[in-house]
């Protein structure tokens, strides 16, 4: 079966993991004249298409940002209908997520979350935990500060009992603490709706990654926009910080 493409893309050379910040989901809602509760229903549509043509063209690694630690100052009629939205898609997309081969990882602190839904995030883990096609990291109560925050931590802690030496402390060591531990690192973050910011985002995986801001709502992020950010990141030297041969 041959998979259609809506823009030039070498699936040879596809981005590892690629993360998206999908914003622009109020500013949708307000140009439709809708709550904003209906932009975040709307964004939910585009996320579960994205989500499927990535396991479909074989993306290793799709980062979510679903729900930020400083996504609780907004009004609560707003978090509760992000709340609901979150649980209804893990319900409802379960299964074929499951089917297709997807593994589910969470990266935040489910434990901050209402109950029904830290059970239903932990039954997509632990349901999807021995499947081996594309990584759907969803970051729900995430802050890039806190996790690295927590990632010292453990470290020290391991310092303190005696497991490790503070020598042994190493990128690698390090990175195995993160919620994305094993992972590659983001190769291609976009952020939809033209704004330019990371807002406290995968901070350490982000490190060597391609930058695409298309200007597009999230609401309104189809295949084809989704195409041609993966078709601007294969057109950009990549260099690590070398000097060009
Ligand atoms: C940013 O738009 C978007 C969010 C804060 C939430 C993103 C959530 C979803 C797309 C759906 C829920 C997630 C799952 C996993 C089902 P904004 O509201 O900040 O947009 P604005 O800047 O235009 O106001």
């Amino acid at each position: 079966m041959s998979i259609p493409l809506y823009a030039p893309i070498d699936l040879e050379r596809l981005p590892k993991h690629v993360a998206i910040i999908m914003d622009g989901n109020g500013r949708w809602a307000k140009q439709h004249k809708l709550k904003v509760a209906m932009g975040h229903r709307a964004g939910t549509e585009a996320l579960r298409e994205i989500i499927r043509n990535s396991s479909d063209i074989g993306i290793q690694a799709l980062t979510l940002y679903a729900f930020s630690t400083e996504n609780w100052t907004r009004p609560v009629t707003e978090v509760e209908a992000l709340m609901q939205l979150i649980l209804d898609f893990f319900q409802s997309e379960i299964d074929e997520l499951d089917e297709k081969n997807v593994r589910i990882t969470i990266l935040g602190d489910k434990t901050g979350l209402p109950e029904k839904q830290c059970a239903a995030l932990m039954e997509a883990e632990k349901r999807t935990g021995g499947n081996t096609g594309l990584r759907l990291n969803i970051a729900i109560n995430y802050g890039s500060r806190a996790e690295l925050t927590q990632a010292a931590r453990k470290l020290a802690e391991k310092v303190k009992s005696g497991e490790i030496n503070p020598e042994d402390v190493t990128e690698a060591l390090f990175e195995q603490q993160l919620y994305t531990a094993g992972q590659p690192d983001v190769d291609l973050m976009i952020r939809t709706s033209g704004e330019m910011r990371l807002s406290n985002f995968l901070l350490w995986q982000c490190s060597y990654a391609e930058f695409v801001f298309p200007t597009v709502l999230w609401p309104d992020f189809d295949l084809k926009q989704y195409h041609e950010c993966i078709a601007e990141f294969q057109g950009r030297k990549r260099r690590f910080g070398k000097r060009e041969e």
